[in-house]
């Protein structure tokens, strides 16, 4: 889309995207104007808090800025500053808070800065009110569900001297082919639902994200193939549970026939996804990972507990005995397969026996890596009005418990890929180790070596030499 022939004195076009092309094209004018008053070029900086989709939501923000005409900067002593914000647990919260007054201070010494609030902290009303009061240097707030919306948003705020806001509620609404600006040129992430509908009682995503939408996989095909055309070599598809894709498309389309369909794409060398959920694991799912060529060894399989008890009260729908076969399941078809989870130490109600549960899955699935979360009320679930919440001390005990019987069997099952070769796809200059490089497995595991910048980007074969826990030290094979 050429924004140069967009007519600025028309009226805005009703459809998208090209109503937010020409909303762009209006910006161009006003950050052209800040140019012009300040003698150089206005920059952004945009700070992402949580998952990998709000990761991909800040590429295509900053796909919208760069086609505004700014340049990206390296701090948040920028021009235009937006912080795209999680709330799944309460640290992620109060973090930007405390950012938030730092920012103040450089947008006092520079008249021309704007500074920008999104993402899912933004859906919960209590925020937004606090922000009101207390924060009134903030230029723009908005929600997960208008992002597409945000060339015209700052239109309206350039257009207006006072805080800007505009939360929806949910949205049906999936616009294709706005700008992007990828973080890396040969991988990228790849949306291929949006919201949830599980509502896990602990959990404040399905509040924050709204109802799940699938994309039509002719968009995501068509989506994955520009994105190969244009030098990427892995895609990460991404959704709150890939698993369940496709079920409420007109035509339905599992999300096994969906990843069938990508692996065809030629150039494609490497997909991933995010997150599976436990309960929507199909056998087919398994087959077509074990008969692929291109799907990484790789699953991401939340536990949160071992405890069927509590997953029942977590609203997740599965037994710790219906984990642990699948688990088992997976691992005979696809043997070398590096399994990871996400695990909740301290629900309301969560008893030692509860804890030790837990623990016995974990040593029975030996994950190759375990992310550990403290139990953070959020307001709004139906856990935080659970009366039974366990008391600090005891979670901190348990937690570290956990964390340490985690780290022991990372640490043995890294062991068993040592030695071996693999194919590795380099993701970035070493900045510790001089001459060294850093890449992926298909596993997932990162191994460092020596090798110039000129690989990054390409899929290389490295032997294994040495395994340091969390990642491992190794060469370079000869092609
Ligand atoms: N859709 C993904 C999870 C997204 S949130 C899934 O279902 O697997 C990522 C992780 O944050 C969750 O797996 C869970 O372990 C953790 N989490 C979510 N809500 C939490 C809470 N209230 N307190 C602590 N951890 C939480
Ligand atoms: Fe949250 Fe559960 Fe949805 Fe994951 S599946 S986002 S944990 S409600
Ligand atoms: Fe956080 Fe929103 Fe992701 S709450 S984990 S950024 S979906």
């Amino acid at each position: 889309m050429n924004l140069n022939t967009i007519d600025k004195n028309a009226a805005p076009p009703t459809e998208e995207p090209a109503r937010q092309y020409y909303f762009m094209a209006k910006c161009r004018q006003y950050v052209k104007e800040i140019e012009e008053a300040s003698g150089r070029r206005p920059t952004f900086f945009i700070q992402t808090f949580g998952c990998q989709m709000n990761a991909r939501d800040s590429e295509k923000l900053a796909g919208v800025l760069l086609e505004a005409g700014y340049q990206e900067a390296e701090s948040e002593d920028a021009d235009f500053v937006v912080y795209n914000t999680c709330t799944v647990r309460e640290n992620a919260n109060l973090r930007v808070y405390g950012r938030l007054g730092v920012l103040h201070g450089y947008k006092k010494k520079n008249p021309h800065m704007k500074i920008a609030l999104c993402g899912c902290m933004m859906q919960e009303a209590a925020v937004v009110e606090k922000l009101k009061k207390s924060y009134r240097f903030v230029d723009l707030i908005f929600g997960t569900h208008n992002i597409f919306k945000f060339a015209e948003l700052l239109v309206s705020m350039f257009e207006s001297d006072r805080m800007v806001i505009d939360i929806w509620k949910d949205t049906d609404q999936i616009v294709e082919d706005l700008p992007v600006d990828r973080k890396y040129p040969f991988k990228s992430g790849v949306n291929i639902m949006f919201g949830c509908n599980n509502f896990c009682s602990y959990c404040i995503v399905p509040y924050v994200r709204g109802r799940e939408r699938s994309r039509e996989p002719q968009e995501i095909l068509r989506e994955i193939r520009a994105l190969v055309a244009d030098g990427v070599v892995e895609v990460m598809l991404l959704g709150q549970n890939v698993n369940s894709y496709g079920k409420n498309l007109e035509h339905p389309v599992t999300f096994a026939e969906l990843l069938r369909q990508v692996e065809q794409i030629d150039g494609l060398r490497r997909i991933r996804f995010m997150t599976s959920h436990p309960k929507d694991l199909s056998d087919e799912l398994i087959q077509v990972m074990a008969d692929s060529k291109k799907i990484c060894r790789h699953l991401h399989l939340p536990l949160q507990s071992g405890s069927s008890r509590l997953l029942k009260i977590m609203n997740r729908r599965y037994t710790k005995e219906a984990y642990v076969a699948l688990a088992d399941r997976i691992r005979t078809a696809i043997p070398d397969i590096a399994l990871t989870t996400d695990i909740i130490v301290g629900f309301p109600g969560e008893t030692e026996e509860d804890f030790q549960e837990t623990l016995d899955v974990v040593r029975e699935v030996r994950y190759d890596s375990a992310f550990t979360f403290i139990y953070s009320k959020r307001t709004g679930t139906p856990a935080a009005a659970m009366d039974n919440q366990v008391p600090e001390d005891v979670v901190k005990e348990r937690f570290d418990r956990l964390l340490k019987e985690v780290q022991r069997i990372s640490g043995e099952m890294a062991e068993r890929f040592a030695g071996t070769e693999q194919e590795v796809l380099v993701e970035e200059k070493n900045h510790q180790m001089e001459g060294c490089v850093s890449g992926r497995l298909s596993n997932n595991h990162v191994v460092h070596f020596p090798g110039d910048v000129s690989l990054i980007g390409q899929i290389v074969r490295v032997r294994l030499e040495e395994c340091r826990g969390f990642y491992y030290m190794g060469h370079r094979q000869e092609p």
